[in-house]
Formats: structure tokens, sequence, C-alpha cells
């Protein structure tokens, strides 16, 4: 099974960035702890800051891979492009966040991508990313 976790801008920073909520673990690691525990999975890694890359890597993926797990960041919130995207392509997404999005600001309760998802998982750390796994997986 091939799956790929996307992340959007700002999650370079995991571990520095705002650790009161994302946490202080850096992605690379958190993502060398799922590629050991699930190693039946084909797991990829791809982050970007610019919105067209994520566009690209969709495109890329998208009609090949068994799923997406994609935290879209910022983006979340503002990008139709993205949302376009996932609708265009037949691998299916699911839209993670580490934090409680429903649970901040108002802008964050606005999402383009959620439409288009399978699933939406927020509010776990970065368990969530695992949940979304495992929702591929059963
Ligand atoms: C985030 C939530 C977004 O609102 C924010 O812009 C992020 C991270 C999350 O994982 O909690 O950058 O997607």
């Amino acid at each position: 099974m091939k799956i790929i976790i996307i992340n959007g801008p700002n999650l370079n920073l995991l571990g520095k960035r705002e650790p009161e909520i994302y946490g202080n673990a850096t992605f690379e690691e958190y993502f060398k702890k799922l590629q050991q525990k699930y190693p039946q999975v084909q797991l990829q890694y791809f982050q970007s800051n610019i919105e067209g890359e994520i566009i690209d890597k969709l495109h890329e993926v998208g009609f090949d891979f068994d799923g997406i797990i994609l935290n879209a960041a910022a983006y979340t919130h503002t990008s139709i492009g993205i949302g376009d995207a996932i609708k265009g392509i037949t691998t299916p997404v699911v839209e993670v966040h580490i934090s409680n999005v429903h649970s901040r600001e108002d802008f964050r309760h606005v999402s383009y991508i959620a439409p288009n998802a399978k699933g939406v998982i927020a509010g776990f750390g970065l368990k969530s990313y695992e949940l979304a796994l495992q929702a591929f997986l059963d």
C-alpha cells in the first residue's frame, strides 16, 4: 500500500513553531517512528510552503497512490486551487490537522479541502496523522 503525507506551509517548523499548540517534536522524528511502526506501508513524506508545489504533488501521486494524508495548514482555509486539485484526482484524501481547528479562530473553521476529502481528523496532535493512516489500513 502506497500512502503519502503532504504537509503545507510552516509545518517544516514543527518542534520550534508555537510548541504550546503544535508540540515539541519535529515532523521528521515523528515520520521515522511511523515508518518503523507500519513497515508494511510504503510511506512517503512531502512538505512545501508553496501552494503550486502542493498542487503539483497532488497531481503526481493522485492517480497512483492508495491514499493521501493532507495537512494543507493555512492553505486549508484559503486555497480553492488545492480543493480543485483534490476534486480532479482519484486517490482518496484524508484532511488532517494537529490542532482542533474548530476550537480556534473563526477563519480556521472554513476548509476548502473537507468537501472533497474522504474524512477529516483534527485535534489529536501528531497522532492525527497515525489515525488517518489507520483509516486507510482498515
Ligand atoms: C494546522 C491548523 C491551521 O489552521 C494552521 O494554519 C496550521 C496548522 C494544524 O495542523 O493544526 O498551519 O493545519
